[in-house]
Protein backbone atom coordinates (compact mmCIF):
# COMPACT_ATOMS: atom_id res chain seq x y z
CA UNK A 1 0.00 0.00 0.00
CA UNK A 2 3.01 1.97 0.45
CA UNK A 3 4.71 1.55 -2.23
CA UNK A 4 1.33 1.96 -4.34
CA UNK A 5 0.88 5.40 -2.53
CA UNK A 6 4.46 6.70 -3.27
CA UNK A 7 4.25 5.61 -7.65
CA UNK A 8 1.11 7.64 -7.24
CA UNK A 9 2.40 10.83 -5.77
CA UNK A 10 5.58 10.73 -7.99
CA UNK A 11 3.05 10.32 -10.65
CA UNK A 12 1.57 13.67 -9.78
CA UNK A 13 4.75 15.26 -8.93
CA UNK A 14 5.62 14.29 -12.25
CA UNK A 15 2.83 15.91 -14.21
CA UNK A 16 3.28 19.26 -12.26
CA UNK A 17 6.67 19.55 -13.23
CA UNK A 18 5.89 19.11 -17.09
CA UNK A 19 5.53 22.55 -18.40
CA UNK A 20 2.65 24.11 -18.71
CA UNK A 21 1.87 26.89 -21.22
CA UNK A 22 0.15 28.78 -18.66
CA UNK A 23 2.34 28.08 -15.39
CA UNK A 24 5.63 28.67 -16.96
CA UNK A 25 5.80 30.51 -20.35
CA UNK A 26 8.92 29.43 -22.20
CA UNK A 27 10.07 32.69 -23.34
CA UNK A 28 11.20 33.01 -26.79
CA UNK A 29 13.52 35.47 -28.83
CA UNK A 30 9.95 36.36 -30.13
CA UNK A 31 8.60 37.12 -26.59
CA UNK A 32 11.43 39.70 -25.82
CA UNK A 33 12.20 42.28 -28.68
CA UNK A 34 12.46 46.57 -28.65
CA UNK A 35 8.83 48.05 -29.08
CA UNK A 36 8.11 50.93 -30.51
CA UNK A 37 4.34 51.37 -30.40
CA UNK A 38 2.99 53.30 -33.60
CA UNK A 39 2.73 57.10 -32.99
CA UNK A 40 5.29 57.31 -30.31
CA UNK A 41 8.40 59.04 -30.28
CA UNK A 42 11.64 57.83 -30.55
CA UNK A 43 12.96 55.83 -27.38
CA UNK A 44 16.09 57.62 -25.49
CA UNK A 45 17.49 54.17 -24.81
CA UNK A 46 17.56 51.44 -27.35
CA UNK A 47 19.42 48.07 -27.23
CA UNK A 48 21.83 48.90 -29.96
CA UNK A 49 25.21 48.23 -27.16
CA UNK A 50 22.57 45.67 -25.15
CA UNK A 51 21.56 43.55 -28.10
CA UNK A 52 18.16 41.98 -26.79
CA UNK A 53 18.12 38.34 -26.12
CA UNK A 54 15.51 36.14 -23.97
CA UNK A 55 18.74 34.45 -22.48
CA UNK A 56 19.60 38.02 -21.61
CA UNK A 57 15.95 39.24 -20.16
CA UNK A 58 15.58 36.38 -18.07
CA UNK A 59 18.91 36.94 -16.12
CA UNK A 60 17.38 40.54 -15.87
CA UNK A 61 14.07 38.99 -14.67
CA UNK A 62 15.90 36.33 -12.04
CA UNK A 63 18.16 39.02 -10.85
CA UNK A 64 15.25 42.05 -10.41
CA UNK A 65 13.43 39.57 -8.19
CA UNK A 66 16.32 37.94 -6.36
CA UNK A 67 16.80 39.16 -2.75
CA UNK A 68 20.57 38.02 -3.10
CA UNK A 69 21.15 42.19 -4.58
CA UNK A 70 20.10 43.34 -0.74
CA UNK A 71 23.01 43.27 2.10
CA UNK A 72 20.68 40.08 4.24
CA UNK A 73 19.15 38.74 1.17
CA UNK A 74 15.36 40.25 2.38
CA UNK A 75 14.75 42.75 -0.65
CA UNK A 76 14.81 42.53 -4.00
CA UNK A 77 13.97 44.81 -6.60
CA UNK A 78 10.81 43.45 -7.20
CA UNK A 79 10.04 43.84 -3.29
CA UNK A 80 9.36 47.69 -4.13
CA UNK A 81 8.38 47.03 -7.96
CA UNK A 82 5.21 45.00 -7.75
CA UNK A 83 3.92 44.18 -11.12
CA UNK A 84 0.42 44.64 -10.42
CA UNK A 85 0.70 48.21 -9.25
CA UNK A 86 2.44 48.93 -12.69
CA UNK A 87 5.60 47.70 -10.69
CA UNK A 88 5.34 50.99 -7.85
CA UNK A 89 5.37 49.70 -4.30
CA UNK A 90 1.81 49.44 -3.56
CA UNK A 91 0.60 50.91 -0.38
CA UNK A 92 3.41 52.67 0.75
CA UNK A 93 3.64 56.24 0.94
CA UNK A 94 7.27 56.33 0.97
CA UNK A 95 9.88 53.24 0.09
CA UNK A 96 10.34 50.51 3.17
CA UNK A 97 13.70 48.82 2.32
CA UNK A 98 16.26 46.92 4.20
CA UNK A 99 15.48 46.56 7.98
CA UNK A 100 12.91 48.03 7.40
CA UNK A 101 13.90 51.13 7.09
CA UNK A 102 11.85 54.12 5.30
CA UNK A 103 13.49 56.33 2.84
CA UNK A 104 11.82 59.19 1.81
CA UNK A 105 10.14 59.06 -1.69
CA UNK A 106 7.67 56.92 -3.63
CA UNK A 107 8.56 54.31 -5.55
CA UNK A 108 7.55 55.16 -8.92
CA UNK A 109 5.92 53.03 -11.30
CA UNK A 110 8.07 51.38 -13.58
CA UNK A 111 7.48 51.13 -17.31
CA UNK A 112 8.15 52.33 -20.98
CA UNK A 113 11.47 53.16 -18.93
CA UNK A 114 13.20 53.85 -22.88
CA UNK A 115 11.80 56.65 -22.99
CA UNK A 116 12.72 58.62 -19.95
CA UNK A 117 15.79 60.83 -20.73
CA UNK A 118 16.50 60.67 -16.86
CA UNK A 119 15.47 58.69 -13.87
CA UNK A 120 13.91 59.17 -10.00
CA UNK A 121 11.59 61.90 -8.64
CA UNK A 122 14.80 64.38 -9.43
CA UNK A 123 16.03 63.54 -12.37
CA UNK A 124 19.20 61.89 -10.73
CA UNK A 125 19.94 58.71 -12.29
CA UNK A 126 20.76 59.68 -16.28
CA UNK A 127 21.43 55.73 -17.78
CA UNK A 128 19.14 53.10 -17.79
CA UNK A 129 22.14 51.17 -17.14
CA UNK A 130 23.10 52.34 -14.27
CA UNK A 131 19.77 52.60 -12.88
CA UNK A 132 20.50 49.65 -10.53
CA UNK A 133 23.56 50.86 -8.57
CA UNK A 134 21.92 53.51 -6.86
CA UNK A 135 18.62 50.98 -4.92
CA UNK A 136 21.70 48.21 -4.36
CA UNK A 137 23.94 50.89 -2.77
CA UNK A 138 21.40 53.01 -0.90
CA UNK A 139 21.69 52.43 2.70
CA UNK A 140 18.15 52.38 3.49
CA UNK A 141 17.14 50.45 0.38
CA UNK A 142 19.29 47.19 -0.51
CA UNK A 143 22.48 48.20 1.57
CA UNK A 144 24.61 45.93 -0.33
CA UNK A 145 27.91 46.52 -2.58
CA UNK A 146 28.65 45.24 -5.87
CA UNK A 147 31.17 43.81 -5.21
CA UNK A 148 29.21 41.97 -2.62
CA UNK A 149 26.64 41.00 -5.32
CA UNK A 150 29.06 40.00 -7.32
CA UNK A 151 31.11 37.51 -5.04
CA UNK A 152 27.08 36.19 -3.67
CA UNK A 153 26.19 35.40 -7.53
CA UNK A 154 29.69 33.99 -8.33
CA UNK A 155 28.96 31.16 -5.41
CA UNK A 156 25.51 30.34 -7.19
CA UNK A 157 25.88 27.49 -10.08
CA UNK A 158 22.55 28.52 -11.26
CA UNK A 159 23.40 32.41 -11.97
CA UNK A 160 26.71 31.02 -13.59
CA UNK A 161 24.99 29.20 -16.14
CA UNK A 162 22.06 32.35 -16.58
CA UNK A 163 25.07 34.36 -17.22
CA UNK A 164 26.74 31.93 -19.44
CA UNK A 165 23.52 31.35 -21.38
CA UNK A 166 23.38 35.27 -21.47
CA UNK A 167 27.05 36.31 -22.44
CA UNK A 168 28.29 33.03 -23.61
CA UNK A 169 30.79 32.52 -20.41
CA UNK A 170 30.09 32.49 -16.69
CA UNK A 171 32.32 35.65 -16.05
CA UNK A 172 29.68 38.03 -13.84
CA UNK A 173 30.75 41.92 -13.21
CA UNK A 174 28.81 44.78 -12.67
CA UNK A 175 28.42 45.66 -16.61
CA UNK A 176 26.69 42.27 -17.25
CA UNK A 177 24.53 42.73 -14.14
CA UNK A 178 23.61 46.39 -15.37
CA UNK A 179 23.42 45.12 -18.75
CA UNK A 180 20.37 42.15 -18.22
CA UNK A 181 18.54 44.29 -15.50
CA UNK A 182 18.54 46.65 -18.44
CA UNK A 183 16.91 44.32 -21.05
CA UNK A 184 14.77 43.32 -18.41
CA UNK A 185 13.19 47.01 -17.38
CA UNK A 186 13.66 48.28 -20.76
CA UNK A 187 11.32 45.77 -22.14
CA UNK A 188 8.62 46.58 -19.46
CA UNK A 189 6.13 47.93 -22.43
CA UNK A 190 3.14 49.62 -21.38
CA UNK A 191 0.75 50.15 -24.38
CA UNK A 192 -2.48 47.78 -24.23
CA UNK A 193 -4.43 50.13 -22.72
CA UNK A 194 -8.01 50.88 -23.49
CA UNK A 195 -6.70 54.30 -24.43
CA UNK A 196 -4.31 53.08 -26.92
CA UNK A 197 -6.69 50.85 -28.63
CA UNK A 198 -9.15 53.76 -28.79
CA UNK A 199 -5.91 56.06 -31.07
CA UNK A 200 -5.33 52.75 -33.15
CA UNK A 201 -9.39 52.55 -34.16
CA UNK A 202 -9.59 49.20 -32.22
CA UNK A 203 -12.27 50.47 -29.65
CA UNK A 204 -14.09 53.75 -28.64
CA UNK A 205 -14.27 55.89 -25.63
CA UNK A 206 -17.83 56.14 -23.36
CA UNK A 207 -19.18 59.01 -23.48
CA UNK A 208 -17.84 59.92 -19.90
CA UNK A 209 -14.82 58.87 -20.95
CA UNK A 210 -14.26 61.09 -23.92
CA UNK A 211 -15.46 63.80 -21.83
CA UNK A 212 -12.71 62.95 -19.51
CA UNK A 213 -10.10 63.27 -22.16
CA UNK A 214 -11.47 66.43 -23.74
CA UNK A 215 -10.79 67.70 -20.06
CA UNK A 216 -7.54 66.06 -20.18
CA UNK A 217 -5.91 67.39 -23.31
CA UNK A 218 -7.11 70.86 -22.20
CA UNK A 219 -5.82 70.84 -18.47
CA UNK A 220 -3.34 68.22 -18.06
CA UNK A 221 -1.87 67.16 -21.12
CA UNK A 222 0.52 69.81 -21.92
CA UNK A 223 2.63 68.28 -18.78
CA UNK A 224 1.60 64.42 -18.74
CA UNK A 225 2.45 64.80 -22.48
CA UNK A 226 0.23 62.05 -24.61
CA UNK A 227 1.46 59.11 -25.65
CA UNK A 228 3.72 58.35 -22.59
CA UNK A 229 1.88 61.06 -20.28
CA UNK A 230 4.38 62.50 -19.27
CA UNK A 231 7.06 65.86 -20.84
CA UNK A 232 9.98 64.39 -18.75
CA UNK A 233 10.35 67.95 -17.42
CA UNK A 234 10.50 68.94 -13.96
CA UNK A 235 8.17 70.92 -12.28
CA UNK A 236 6.03 72.19 -9.32
CA UNK A 237 2.38 71.62 -9.22
CA UNK A 238 1.83 73.25 -6.15
CA UNK A 239 2.08 70.73 -3.16
CA UNK A 240 2.81 71.88 0.16
CA UNK A 241 6.26 71.32 1.40
CA UNK A 242 6.60 67.99 3.30
CA UNK A 243 8.19 69.29 6.91
CA UNK A 244 9.07 65.61 7.56
CA UNK A 245 11.61 65.14 4.32
CA UNK A 246 11.88 68.65 3.36
CA UNK A 247 12.27 67.38 -0.22
CA UNK A 248 13.96 70.12 -2.60
CA UNK A 249 13.29 67.90 -5.43
CA UNK A 250 15.19 68.84 -8.71
CA UNK A 251 17.17 71.60 -6.96
CA UNK A 252 18.62 68.63 -5.03
CA UNK A 253 20.57 67.69 -8.43
CA UNK A 254 21.28 71.08 -9.08
CA UNK A 255 21.79 73.40 -6.52
CA UNK A 256 19.86 75.64 -8.53
CA UNK A 257 17.35 77.73 -6.56
CA UNK A 258 15.12 77.71 -9.74
CA UNK A 259 14.49 74.27 -9.52
CA UNK A 260 13.77 73.88 -5.78
CA UNK A 261 10.29 71.95 -4.91
CA UNK A 262 10.39 70.69 -8.82
CA UNK A 263 9.76 67.19 -9.83
CA UNK A 264 9.78 65.13 -12.91
CA UNK A 265 6.37 65.09 -14.21
CA UNK A 266 5.02 61.02 -13.78
CA UNK A 267 3.67 59.30 -16.19
CA UNK A 268 0.01 58.78 -16.04
CA UNK A 269 -0.36 55.25 -17.55
CA UNK A 270 -1.89 52.55 -14.76
CA UNK A 271 -2.14 55.52 -12.49
CA UNK A 272 -5.15 53.30 -11.12
CA UNK A 273 -3.37 51.11 -9.78
CA UNK A 274 -0.01 53.08 -8.50
CA UNK A 275 -1.39 54.41 -5.45
CA UNK A 276 0.19 56.38 -3.19
CA UNK A 277 0.75 59.28 -5.27
CA UNK A 278 2.87 61.74 -5.98
CA UNK A 279 7.00 61.49 -4.75
CA UNK A 280 6.14 61.35 -1.39
CA UNK A 281 2.95 59.08 -1.63
CA UNK A 282 0.81 61.52 0.41
CA UNK A 283 -2.56 61.33 -1.41
CA UNK A 284 -3.83 57.79 -1.55
CA UNK A 285 -6.86 58.41 -4.48
CA UNK A 286 -6.96 59.70 -7.61
CA UNK A 287 -9.65 62.05 -6.39
CA UNK A 288 -7.76 63.64 -3.68
CA UNK A 289 -5.33 64.34 -6.79
CA UNK A 290 -8.03 66.33 -8.50
CA UNK A 291 -9.07 68.21 -5.17
CA UNK A 292 -5.18 69.08 -5.16
CA UNK A 293 -5.32 71.07 -8.88
CA UNK A 294 -8.80 72.59 -7.71
CA UNK A 295 -8.58 73.98 -4.36
CA UNK A 296 -4.79 72.92 -2.76
CA UNK A 297 -2.09 74.44 -4.87
CA UNK A 298 0.21 76.28 -2.81
CA UNK A 299 1.53 79.42 -4.02
CA UNK A 300 5.90 79.72 -4.10
CA UNK A 301 8.49 81.36 -5.73
CA UNK A 302 9.06 77.82 -7.95
CA UNK A 303 5.06 77.37 -8.88
CA UNK A 304 4.43 76.22 -12.47
CA UNK A 305 3.19 79.52 -14.28
CA UNK A 306 0.45 76.97 -15.39
CA UNK A 307 -1.26 76.47 -11.83
CA UNK A 308 -0.77 80.05 -10.40
CA UNK A 309 -4.83 79.84 -10.17
CA UNK A 310 -5.56 75.98 -9.96
CA UNK A 311 -7.27 74.09 -12.32
CA UNK A 312 -11.45 74.85 -12.61
CA UNK A 313 -12.94 71.15 -12.65
CA UNK A 314 -16.49 70.95 -11.39
CA UNK A 315 -17.48 67.23 -9.85
CA UNK A 316 -19.27 66.01 -12.43
CA UNK A 317 -15.47 67.09 -14.42
CA UNK A 318 -13.47 65.16 -11.57
CA UNK A 319 -15.07 61.67 -12.28
CA UNK A 320 -15.52 62.02 -16.05
CA UNK A 321 -11.53 62.82 -15.65
CA UNK A 322 -11.20 60.15 -13.05
CA UNK A 323 -13.02 57.91 -15.94
CA UNK A 324 -10.79 58.88 -18.52
CA UNK A 325 -7.64 58.06 -16.30
CA UNK A 326 -9.16 54.84 -15.83
CA UNK A 327 -8.63 53.99 -19.48
CA UNK A 328 -4.75 54.16 -19.29
CA UNK A 329 -4.96 50.85 -17.05
CA UNK A 330 -2.83 48.19 -19.35
CA UNK A 331 -4.38 45.22 -17.75
CA UNK A 332 -2.43 42.37 -20.18
CA UNK A 333 0.86 44.73 -18.61
CA UNK A 334 0.09 44.29 -15.52
CA UNK A 335 -0.65 40.24 -15.70
CA UNK A 336 1.50 39.58 -18.32
CA UNK A 337 3.61 36.29 -17.38
CA UNK A 338 6.83 37.26 -19.16
CA UNK A 339 7.46 39.85 -16.53
CA UNK A 340 6.05 37.97 -13.47
CA UNK A 341 8.26 36.52 -10.61
CA UNK A 342 9.01 32.32 -11.08
CA UNK A 343 8.97 31.90 -14.45
C1 LIG B 1 13.29 49.82 -0.90
C2 LIG B 1 12.50 50.02 -2.08
C3 LIG B 1 13.15 49.95 -3.43
C4 LIG B 1 13.95 48.93 -3.92
C5 LIG B 1 14.43 47.70 -3.23
C6 LIG B 1 14.24 49.29 -5.29
N1 LIG B 1 13.63 50.48 -5.62
FE1 LIG B 1 13.61 51.36 -7.42
N2 LIG B 1 12.81 53.01 -6.61
C7 LIG B 1 12.43 53.16 -5.29
C8 LIG B 1 12.16 54.55 -5.02
C9 LIG B 1 11.69 55.13 -3.69
C10 LIG B 1 12.42 55.26 -6.20
C11 LIG B 1 12.38 56.77 -6.39
C12 LIG B 1 13.68 57.30 -5.81
C13 LIG B 1 13.95 58.76 -6.01
O1 LIG B 1 13.26 59.43 -6.76
O2 LIG B 1 14.92 59.26 -5.42
C14 LIG B 1 12.82 54.25 -7.20
C15 LIG B 1 13.10 54.54 -8.52
C16 LIG B 1 13.39 53.57 -9.47
C17 LIG B 1 13.46 53.80 -10.90
C18 LIG B 1 13.22 55.12 -11.61
C19 LIG B 1 11.89 55.17 -12.31
C20 LIG B 1 11.63 56.51 -12.97
O3 LIG B 1 10.64 56.60 -13.69
O4 LIG B 1 12.37 57.48 -12.74
C21 LIG B 1 13.83 52.61 -11.48
C22 LIG B 1 14.03 52.33 -12.95
C23 LIG B 1 14.00 51.65 -10.40
N3 LIG B 1 13.70 52.27 -9.21
C24 LIG B 1 14.45 50.36 -10.57
C25 LIG B 1 14.87 49.56 -9.51
C26 LIG B 1 15.70 48.38 -9.64
C27 LIG B 1 16.24 47.81 -10.93
C28 LIG B 1 15.89 47.89 -8.38
C29 LIG B 1 16.73 46.70 -7.95
C30 LIG B 1 18.13 46.75 -8.30
C31 LIG B 1 15.15 48.76 -7.48
N4 LIG B 1 14.58 49.77 -8.20
C32 LIG B 1 15.04 48.54 -6.12
C33 LIG B 1 12.30 52.12 -4.40
C34 LIG B 1 12.99 50.93 -4.49
C1 LIG C 1 2.21 72.16 -14.72
C2 LIG C 1 2.33 70.76 -15.01
C3 LIG C 1 1.19 69.86 -14.59
C4 LIG C 1 -0.14 69.96 -14.89
C5 LIG C 1 -0.84 71.03 -15.70
C6 LIG C 1 -0.78 68.81 -14.29
N1 LIG C 1 0.16 68.04 -13.66
FE1 LIG C 1 -0.21 66.33 -12.66
N2 LIG C 1 1.72 66.29 -12.01
C7 LIG C 1 2.70 67.19 -12.37
C8 LIG C 1 3.90 66.91 -11.63
C9 LIG C 1 5.23 67.63 -11.74
C10 LIG C 1 3.59 65.82 -10.79
C11 LIG C 1 4.53 65.14 -9.77
C12 LIG C 1 4.56 65.93 -8.49
C13 LIG C 1 5.30 65.23 -7.39
O1 LIG C 1 5.51 64.04 -7.41
O2 LIG C 1 5.69 65.94 -6.48
C14 LIG C 1 2.21 65.45 -11.07
C15 LIG C 1 1.55 64.40 -10.45
C16 LIG C 1 0.27 63.98 -10.80
C17 LIG C 1 -0.36 62.80 -10.31
C18 LIG C 1 0.27 61.77 -9.38
C19 LIG C 1 1.05 60.76 -10.20
C20 LIG C 1 1.85 59.77 -9.43
O3 LIG C 1 2.21 58.74 -10.01
O4 LIG C 1 2.15 60.00 -8.27
C21 LIG C 1 -1.60 62.72 -10.88
C22 LIG C 1 -2.64 61.64 -10.69
C23 LIG C 1 -1.73 63.88 -11.73
N3 LIG C 1 -0.58 64.64 -11.65
C24 LIG C 1 -2.84 64.14 -12.51
C25 LIG C 1 -3.02 65.33 -13.19
C26 LIG C 1 -4.26 65.70 -13.83
C27 LIG C 1 -5.48 64.83 -13.93
C28 LIG C 1 -4.07 66.96 -14.33
C29 LIG C 1 -5.10 67.84 -14.99
C30 LIG C 1 -6.29 68.09 -14.22
C31 LIG C 1 -2.71 67.34 -14.02
N4 LIG C 1 -2.10 66.34 -13.34
C32 LIG C 1 -2.12 68.54 -14.40
C33 LIG C 1 2.58 68.20 -13.29
C34 LIG C 1 1.36 68.65 -13.80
Amino acid sequence: MKKLLFIFTSGIYLTACSVDPEIKPIITDEDVKEIIPEGWPTPNYNFGNNPLTKDGFILGRTLFYDPLLSADNTISCGSCHQQFAGFSHSGHDVSHGIFGLLGTRNAPAIQNLNWNPTFMHDGGVISLEMMPLAPITNPVEMNETMANVITKLSASGKYKQLFTNAFGDDIINSQRIFKAIAQFQGTLYSYNSKYDKVKSGKEGFTSQEQSGYNLFVQKCASCHKEPLFSDYDYRNNGLSINVLYNDSGRAHITGNPNDRYKFKTPSLRNIERTSPYMHDGRFTTLNQCLDHYTSGIVISPTIDPQLQTGISLTAQDKSDLIAFLKTLTDTKFLTDKRFSENN
